[in-house]
């Protein structure tokens, strides 16, 4: 029976998403399953942005005048409400970034920099999305430390005796992984790993990017080290994401970028760093994203994490249900109850390009490649799959024209 305190009124959240009530192609409706890529935006998002720029367009941190005091506030604000949305400690832990891949960067060239050297291991995963890959190779091929990948079972679950043991080597400093694959859709056991990582000296650092959009996350209840995600897949804008550190890490580290707000005094012989979370933060920052960060914590708050979890989870069962029956279709990644909203598959006689083209042609968006995650891609022996990865307002119409645009594209292909 349907927990009815966990549902919500999909129609009027619908609603709330102009895009959605768009025509597709001019004359078919728009069927939005490209969620892990990017995400839609409601119309109080787009207002947020919208009215900064029409009504108190201003610089922050640095005028006097009422415009800029305004534009601080709105920008401060967006900090103190995604603190309490991942229930971090301090709104000085809360960094404002371009997105999940510069979060990681700025731990991998700043705590990375000072605390990792030859001899030293981080751990990763195989199903990990590029950005939690390159900047560590970028860093070792420097540093001479070395990367070590966690393996994954054909289930698509990571390997946690595999883990065990890679840990009892004492060289592993960092233990970087996506807390759900943008792939397979494992929801990868964070907490445990956590929590094994600590005991064995080393930090942790979760990519949250495909997480915290669809679930409720508390950092300090996963006591995390490091905790990166991105605005643009949970409703907000492109350009902005946040790295969640704790304290203690980031008033050790040293910057990153040089400039402008991230120094207390500069003088020609050297210069002191500005408190945190602003000695990260250099330039002029991303204001307008924030706000609409800001916003969109906000909707998804009141609508409740919990609940969209629920409906995502309902959608996810649905479709993975419905795409098993579809014959020549392969699934990627564990069954529903271990799985974000997303199903990445593969389709006998049809390129996964060729595949998305065609349902294109019909309004459905999906996702075809290698969806940033090549080794993960050369693991399960694949260049690619096609990909649908569910949101807040999807419908299980939806995935019904989903499996009927597979059934076409079969036609088409005469298969
Ligand atoms: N990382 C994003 C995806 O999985 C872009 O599609």
């Amino acid at each position: 029976m349907t927990d009815l305190t966990l549902t919500y009124d999909l129609e009027a959240v619908r609603a709330d998403f102009p895009i959605l009530s768009e025509k597709h192609h001019d004359d078919v409706p728009l069927i939005y399953l490209d969620n892990a890529a990017s995400s839609q935006k409601p119309l109080k998002v787009i207002e947020a942005i919208d009215t900064y720029y029409r009504t108190y367009n201003a610089n922050v941190h640095r005028g006097v005048h009422k415009l800029s005091e305004q534009a601080t506030k709105a920008y401060e604000d967006a900090r103190i409400k995604i603190r309490r949305f991942i229930n971090a400690g301090s709104k000085r832990e809360i960094i404002f970034t371009r997105g999940t891949t510069e979060g990681i960067n700025l731990v991998a060239q700043t705590w990375g920099r000072v605390n990792l050297g030859v001899g030293d291991v981080v751990l990763s995963t195989v199903m990990e999305h590029h950005s939690n890959i390159v900047p560590w190779q970028i860093l070792a091929a420097e540093k001479g430390f070395t990367i070590k990948y966690i393996p994954i079972l054909e289930d698509g679950t990571l390997d946690m005796g595999a883990y065990a043991a890679l840990l009892r080597d004492n060289s592993v400093k960092l233990v970087v992984v996506v807390h759900v694959s943008n792939v397979l859709g494992t929801v990868n056991p964070v907490a445990e790993m956590i929590q094994q990582a600590h005991a064995a000296g080393a930090l942790a650092l979760v990519d949250g990017a495909q997480s915290i959009p669809h679930m409720p996350v508390d950092v300090k209840a996963l006591d995390v080290d490091f905790f990166a995600f991105s605005g643009h897949k949970m409703i907000g804008p492109t350009g902005i994401g946040i790295l969640y550190g704790k304290r203690e890490h980031l008033e050790a580290m040293p910057p990153w970028m040089g400039g402008g707000d991230m120094i207390e005094t500069v003088r020609l012989e050297g210069s002191t760093w500005n408190e945190l979370p602003y000695k990260f933060e250099a330039g002029t920052p991303i204001i307008a994203g924030a706000i609409g960060l800001g916003y969109a914590v906000d909707y998804l708050s009141e609508l409740g994490m919990d609940k969209i979890h629920a409906h995502e989870q309902t959608i996810t069962a649905y479709a993975l249900e419905r795409l098993s029956e579809v014959p020549g279709l392969k699934l990627y990644g564990p069954d529903a109850a271990q799985k974000g909203a997303v199903a990445a598959f593969s389709f006998e006689g049809i390129h996964p390009h060729d595949l998305a083209q065609i349902l294109d042609s019909g309004g459905i968006a999906v996702r075809a490649g290698h969806h940033c995650a090549m080794p993960l891609h050369t693991h399960l022996g694949i260049p690619a799959t096609t990909r649908a990865s569910f949101y807040l307002y999807n419908t299980t119409q939806e995935v019904d024209a989903l499996i009927e645009g597979l059934y076409k594209s079969k036609k088409t292909f005469a298969l």
